[in-house]
């Protein structure tokens, strides 16, 4: 077994955490309990690149107990969780992963994974097929499979299989409505909110809070922040969106106009430069700067350095800049994901759904990659369907099903007034 974690004292830390998170993950519990005995996943070598949290080593462990054997880095430098690294570790899993690495240890972490000569990979993010696809193509021919997790790594997964550079099938788990419409929503939702509330304590109720985006993610966020009684303000480039956040009771508004008006603001777009010099310079002294989308790219924190005439860390995760004309804002998590740099990212419950989808693509991909040619690959309705079912099952929750005279009606056509 390899691994280079950060302390491994902390294992037993860790090993109480996934314990809880079992417990909140019943429909991943049951796919365990189904696959352990069939050793579904015997023989294959996975390599994931994940955020490091107690729902992803439910995740893991869930993949080894089928039969795989894994190795495993993080997927962003902030969000690993030193307890739960140690604790993987502890149980003989290959990882490379602790908090606050280098963006230069980040890839050699990944690079590390590798060397196990993966048949399937295992992305949030993209960064792992990216650099088999790019630093490291002698893997490519070993590869059967991937799966991607989050809507910025479907985005990159179908760039690359429209310019034709895709080289193996990915299945887009994100884009499963168990996954896009939860843990997105919900997840985000609460968790972004967690993060911020960690780093700075600030009271949500009666401020504007300024939200970047109104997907999936940035809907949960806003819906949130309204039940926390904040003023939501939305900003959106697609204008269906505006309107549909506009008609939800928000506010929308161009990002310079909510620039002055805003308390916090979080960006969750999946673009580039969406809080930038131009609105900094119109904020109010103590404004809250955070992200929630993948990448450290949708504040500009190179504009906020630039603009800034000094900084200091004021609590952790939370960095005040203070301006030439006096001016202090303060940038969460160095405007990484607020929810896993300043918190623990999304709660089991919801993680649950999504990793049941990862869980059961892998278990498609190791069955049939062998007839699926490169490209991007979409969740099945009846998978979809399956989880839901299992994890109201889990909640105790039954519901009604279709007659047969209802199911002739809705697929006949004569019936009408
Ligand atoms: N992404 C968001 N929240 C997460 C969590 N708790 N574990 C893994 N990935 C996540």
């Amino acid at each position: 077994m390899m691994a280079k974690i950060l302390d491994s004292s902390l294992a037993k830390q860790g090993r109480l955490k996934i314990e809880l998170a079992q417990a909140s993950m019943p429909v991943l519990m049951k796919l365990r309990e189904i696959h352990s005995k069939a050793r579904t996943l015997d023989g294959m070598r996975i390599a994931g690149c994940l955020h490091v949290t107690k729902e992803t080593a439910v995740l893991v462990e869930t993949l080894k107990a089928a039969g795989a054997t894994v190795s495993w880095s993080g997927c962003n430098p902030l969000s690993t969780q030193d307890d739960i690294a140690a604790a993987l570790a502890d149980e003989g899993i290959d990882i490379y992963a602790w908090r606050g690495l280098s963006s230069e240890d980040y890839y050699w972490c990944i690079e590390q994974t590798l060397k196990m000569k993966p048949q399937l990979t295992l992305d949030d993010g993209a960064d792992l097929i990216f650099t088999v696809h790019t630093k490291h193509r002698e893997y490519l021919e070993g590869l059967q499979g991937g799966t991607e997790e989050t809507t910025t790594g479907v985005h990159r997964i179908r760039a690359m299989a429209n310019d034709g550079k895709l080289m193996y099938p990915i299945i887009a788990v994100n884009d499963a409505a168990t996954k896009s419409s939860f843990d997105n929503v919900y997840g985000t939702g609460q968790s972004a909110l967690d993060g911020i509330i960690r780093a700075t304590n600030v009271l949500l109720s009666g401020k504007n809070v300024v939200v970047g985006g109104y997907g999936h993610c940035g809907s949960g966020i806003a819906s949130r922040s309204k039940g926390m009684g904040a003023n939501v303000i939305v900003t959106e480039v697609d204008p269906i969106k505006a309107l549909q956040a506009r008609m939800d009771g928000y506010s929308v508004m161009s990002m310079a106009e909510a620039a002055k008006l805003g308390d916090v603001f979080i960006t969750a777009t999946g673009c580039k430069n969406v809080i930038t010099k131009e609105h900094m310079r119109l904020m109010k002294n103590g404004a809250i700067l955070s992200n929630a989308g993948h990448f450290n790219v949708e504040v500009s924190v190179e504009d906020l350095e630039s603009l800034a005439k000094s900084r200091k860390e004021v609590r952790p995760n939370n960095m005040e800049y203070i301006m030439a004309d006096g001016r202090r804002l303060y940038l969460l998590g160095e405007g990484r994901l607020v929810n896993l740099a300043a918190a623990e990212g999304h709660p089991s419950e919801v993680m649950d759904m999504s990793f049941a989808n990862q869980f059961m693509s892998i278990v498609r991909l190791a069955k049939e990659s062998k007839g699926m040619k490169p490209g991007v690959y979409e969740i099945s309705k009846e998978q979809d369907q399956e989880v839901a079912s299992l994890k109201l099952e889990s909640m105790g929750i039954s519901i009604d099903s279709l007659t047969e005279e209802q199911k002739k009606y809705l697929t006949g056509w004569e019936e009408g007034t």
